[in-house]
């Protein structure tokens, strides 16, 4: 099966790729709510595309030119959660050199994205929700009340409906916070989007690795989307990923597809770059700024505001790279007599298509 021409995109919105009827309905559910400023929770199991599903609903809302701000519940040790989410005023606890603004803050007018909601202790599930109610706080040591415009989008892997009924987690606070809710299926339960994220994968992939891979043969995609995928769409990225890496020829066949139907997947192991060293700063740049597209989903708008760039000097690098892979490629074919240049697959066209 050939890969789509290169130039195709797939049908994405805001760099979510999926064709099924549950995801259809889910990006006309971002559509609907984005215009409002209702808070939204996005439940779904670990590598659903959560993450991905926010950062849509933050661009496509009229806060799209304010500022998106993740806190990660999970990675931010309790005694420290305080400071994070309002802030503090210098000399407020041992160690506060210097007054800090918390996400309150810092996602004023914009998003804020709160990860694995559920894991937020009790105690600080009351404050949280004495601010939605507010819309207001102080910083860690100070009493001076601060407001803020936020539109609050959450996260978790767990049914929090279930969580506040068995007492895990507030009851008020669930109704705050889960005014919306999208429910992002498994990947088994919507194998149709399969094939159309394994050809996002493989553009992305064979760019990154400057591999020629032109196609995928039918039983390698049959076992990949019979697979039962427990680390959803993330271990299917990273199972291409392999697979784009070890393949030597144009055609990834089945036993190049490595499948583990048992892994523990490790959380953002898509934003690790792995480096050999060596390597031209240049180079560096190319691949570091490669990897972020693919972990955004391919929107060049997001991968810029990611990278800390204009979107125009991402366009101007990506094009530089493209040009580059051209020219390589026709010097390789000129130095083995055979090959042809259009072989060598040039930086993909990633920006969503928004063609819904
Ligand atoms: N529909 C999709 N289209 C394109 N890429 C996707 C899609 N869904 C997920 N991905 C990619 O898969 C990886 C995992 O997605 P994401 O981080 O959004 O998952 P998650 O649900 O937040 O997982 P976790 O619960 O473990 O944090 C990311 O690199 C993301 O870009
Ligand atoms: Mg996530």
């Amino acid at each position: 099966m050939a890969l789509s021409n290169v130039g195709f995109v797939a049908p994405t919105f805001h760099g979510i790729v999926g064709r099924s009827k549950q995801m259809l309905k889910i990006f006309s559910m971002i559509e609907k709510v984005a215009a409002g400023d209702s808070s939204v929770c996005i439940e779904g199991e670990s590598g659903t595309g959560k993450e991905l599903i926010a950062r849509a609903v933050h661009f496509a809302s009229p806060r799209r030119d304010g500022p998106l701000v993740t806190l990660d519940c999970v990675a931010i040790p309790e005694g420290l959660m305080e400071s994070h989410l309002f802030g503090h005023v210098k000399g407020a606890f041992t160690g506060a050199t210097e007054t800090r603004e918390g996400v309150f803050s810092l996602a004023n007018h914009g998003t804020l994205f709160m990860d694995e909601l559920s894991e937020m202790k009790l105690s600080l599930q009351v404050k949280l929700l004495r601010i939605l109610q507010s819309r207001e706080f102080s910083k860690v040591g100070s009493s001076t009340p601060i407001r803020t415009d936020i539109r609050l989008v959450t996260a978790t892997n767990r049914d929090l409906l279930k969580a506040s009924v068995n007492g895990s987690f507030r009851e008020d606070l669930y109704y705050r916070v889960a005014v919306v809710v999208l429910n992002v299926p498994p990947l088994r339960e919507r194998r149709e989007d399969i094939p159309l994220l394994v050809d996002h994968f493989l553009r992305q992939f064979t760019a990154l690795y400057r591999k020629p891979i032109r196609e995928i043969s039918r039983s390698a995609m049959e076992r990949l989307v019979s697979s039962p995928w427990p680390g959803n769409v993330r271990q299917l990225q990273n199972v291409i990923e392999q697979a784009v890496a070890l393949t030597e020829g144009e055609i990834l066949r089945e036993g190049d597809v490595f499948l583990d139907n048992h892994p523990s997947p490790p959380r953002r192991v898509s934003g690790v770059l792995e480096l050999e060293s060596g390597l031209l700063l240049r180079e560096v740049e190319r691949r570091y700024i490669l990897r972020t597209l693919v972990s955004v989903g391919g929107s060049r708008t997001i991968a810029a505001k990611r990278l800390g760039i204009s979107l125009r000097c991402l366009q101007y690098k990506l094009k530089f790279y493209s040009e580059q892979d051209q020219a390589n490629g026709q010097a390789n074919g000129q130095a083995n007599g055979a090959q042809d240049a259009s072989n060598h697959r040039s930086v993909p066209d990633l920006e969503p298509g928004m063609s819904l």
